[in-house]
Order: C-alpha cells, then structure tokens, then sequence
C-alpha cells in the first residue's frame, strides 16, 4: 500500500494488487469509496487489518480530495446531522464489502464515536472559529485513519513479540519450527504481521528453526503471498505444502506450534478465520501441538457468545472453478472462512498479551477487552 498526504489534508491511496502478486506489482489508484469498496470485494486487497486500513484511508481519501462529494458536503455543511448520515451511508456500504472479518465494523464504530464527539464540541464551544462542519468531520475521518495506520504497525510488533515469548516457553525448545496458514504478513495488514509477525520475530531473535506455509486454497494466500514474504524476508527453513500435507507434516517432521491469524474472535474465544484453519486445528489437537491465533485487539467481537453466530462470507462458484480447473458449470460450496472451537486453541496472542484458558479451559475473551 502507498499512502502519502502532503499538505496535510491532501490523503492519497494505492493499493497492490493482490490478485496478481507475485508474479506483477501494480498497484490501484483509489480515489473514493467506490474504488475501496471494490479492492476489498474483489480481494485485490484483503486480510481483516488491511480490510479496516483501506476502507477508513478509502473514505478520508473521498471527503477530502474527491470534487463530486466534496460539492455534495458543501451542500449540506453546517447541518450537521445532514452531514453524519451522508458519511454513514458510506460507512454502510463499506461495512457490507465482506463480513466476517470484525475490524472494519469495529473501526467505524470508533469513528463513529469520534465524530459525534467532534460534533459535540463543537456545538459547546463559544471561540467564534470559521471551521465548518465539515472540515471538522474531514479532519476527524483523516486523524483517525492516519491513527489506525500507525496503530497497526505498532500493534503487531507487540504481537510478534508476546507470541514468540509465549511459543519459546511453551516449547521449551530453543529453535521452534511453525505452520501456518493463510496470509497473515505485511501484505494483510499496515506492516510487520500478526501470525507471521511471530515469525518474524523469532526470526530476528534467532530462534526460528522453520516455517511451514500451507497453500491455502482456492485463493492461494498462502502459497502467493506467504511464500512470497517468506523468501524476501529470508526466513529460514521456509517452506510451502499443499493443504492437505498438514497432517503428514506433523506426523513425521519437526512440528512446534501452529500460527494462524483470525477475521473475528468471539468472547468464548471460537475464532474465525481462512477456509481450512478448522482442518489445521483439529489436526495439531491430535497431535498434540500447540494452536495459537494471532490478532490484534481490533479483531474480537465481544458481542458475540460464540462462533455459532459468526457471518461466514460464502464465495461464487465461478472463483473456486477458476482457481482449480473444474468444468464450467459445476456447481461448488466455497466459504471463504470457516471456525475453529475454543478447545483447539491453546492461547489467543494479543498487543496486550495473550490471552489463556482458565484452569476449565474455557477463555474469557470479554476481561480481556
Ligand atoms: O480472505 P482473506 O484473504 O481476507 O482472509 C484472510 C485471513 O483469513 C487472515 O488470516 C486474517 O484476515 C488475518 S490477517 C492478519
């Protein structure tokens, strides 16, 4: 992602391409919501944190530098409620992009909150300033957007630390050796990474033996984008296996832990995330190795008891066809995440520290928040 904004109230966006990486980098131009809803939908940018990232920078981009809405908030400036439900508006549309990653509605929920502030202080105070209405909520959607970037970075390398801290200890081994699934690396987030981000941190401790990384299909996450990080970041040990290698890799090589990233986190700690991380899950439970998510705070959902009630984002069959040489026409099921329970889970890695089950092995995700 290339965000500059020069001038200070001048937001630019460019995304990479997903969809072509590694093989091409070309990076989009997105100059309104339209175009961030876009990206997010058609997965050219894709990852919870990066999700969140792309469509708040998305709408600071709009309100402050697109001619055709900042003509329409012109219009309407100085109602202020005129001015909020035009911004929710677009929020609603962003939000129903993709839903089962939570930090993008978390996100507007902060922003949200932020704006009715502003508002408010703005009717209380008595200074006879010449800042409308909406410069005010312009600068508030750039401020908070500028904010999430900065925060994320920051964010996964306390990650990254705390999760390798808890798997060296854990182990007890000295070099750990990891699976993972999915990507969950700078390309899915502001920088750094949450599950890779452990990776990355290891690495740089020295005590990264190996990195296995699943291929992760239909989209192959895994094997364009990890893999891609894996050998620019010179990981050692890094290698790709198809998903279905999972099982033999832990019954006959070096398996210490298992690190996956997560869409949504509910409060009893069953967590969302990529198709076949529930397989994974299952598999290291039988072989008794370890199991940690890793996510940022921005992607728990308290408001939800379990994963039972979690929106799995289903897929065309025209995707999982294309991507696997199927005939035309056939008929597919193709969620894009699936669930794994609580009990698989051995610790939830958080920028706060990792969260752990109680003595009846249950998590309780809401005292942590
Ligand atoms: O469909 P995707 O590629 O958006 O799915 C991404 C994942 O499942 C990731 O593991 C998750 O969003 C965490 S990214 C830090």
């Amino acid at each position: 992602m290339r965000y500059t904004n020069d001038g200070g109230q001048n937001p630019r966006l460019k995304v990479l391409d997903q969809l072509l990486v590694p093989h091409e980098k070309v990076y989009i131009d997105v100059p309104d919501v339209k175009m961030a809803y876009t990206v997010i939908k058609t997965m050219q940018i894709r990852g919870a944190p990066l999700i969140a990232i792309v469509a708040l920078l998305g709408l600071s981009v709009d309100m402050n530098t697109n001619a055709h809405s900042i003509e329409e908030l012109d219009k309407i400036d100085g109602d202020a409620t005129a001015i909020l439900l035009w911004i929710r508006d677009k929020m609603e549309y962003l939000k129903s992009s993709r839903p089962t990653a939570v930090n993008l509605a978390n996100a507007l929920q902060e922003l949200d909150k932020a704006m009715e502030e502003a508002i408010k202080n703005m009717s209380g105070s008595s200074s006879s300033t010449t800042t409308t209405t909406k410069e005010v909520l312009c600068k508030v959607v750039l401020d908070y957007s500028e904010f999430m970037l900065e925060r994320d970075v920051n964010d996964n390398k306390a990650i990254g630390k705390f999760g390798a801290e808890a798997i060296l200890k854990k182990t007890g081994k000295d070099k750990i050796s990891l699976v993972t699934i999915c990507n969950t690396g700078s390309l899915a987030t502001a920088g750094y990474g949450t599950a890779l981000g452990v990776a990355r941190s290891l690495q740089k401790m020295e005590k990264l033996e190996s990195i296995s990384a699943l291929e992760t299909r239909p989209y192959n996450q895994g094997s364009r984008l990890t893999a891609f990080e894996i050998l620019e970041e010179g990981m050692p040990g890094g290698q790709l296996i198809c998903d279905s290698a999972a099982g033999a890799l832990m019954q006959t090589k070096k398996v210490d832990a298992c690190v996956v990233g997560a869409d949504r986190v509910c409060a009893n700690g069953d967590t969302a995330n990529k198709i076949g991380t529930y397989n994974l899950s299952i598999i290291a439970a039988f072989h008794k190795i370890p199991f940690y998510v890793a996510a940022p705070i921005t992607s728990l959902d308290i408001t939800l008891e379990s994963g039972k009630s979690i929106p799995i984002e289903e897929r065309s069959s025209e995707e999982l066809i294309s991507s696997s040489k199927a005939p035309a026409g056939m008929p597919c099921w193709n969620p894009a995440f699936d669930v794994t329970p609580d009990c698989n889970i051995s610790g939830i890695i958080t920028e706060k520290g990792v969260i752990y089950p109680d003595a009846d092995g249950k998590f309780n995700v809401k005292a942590f928040v």
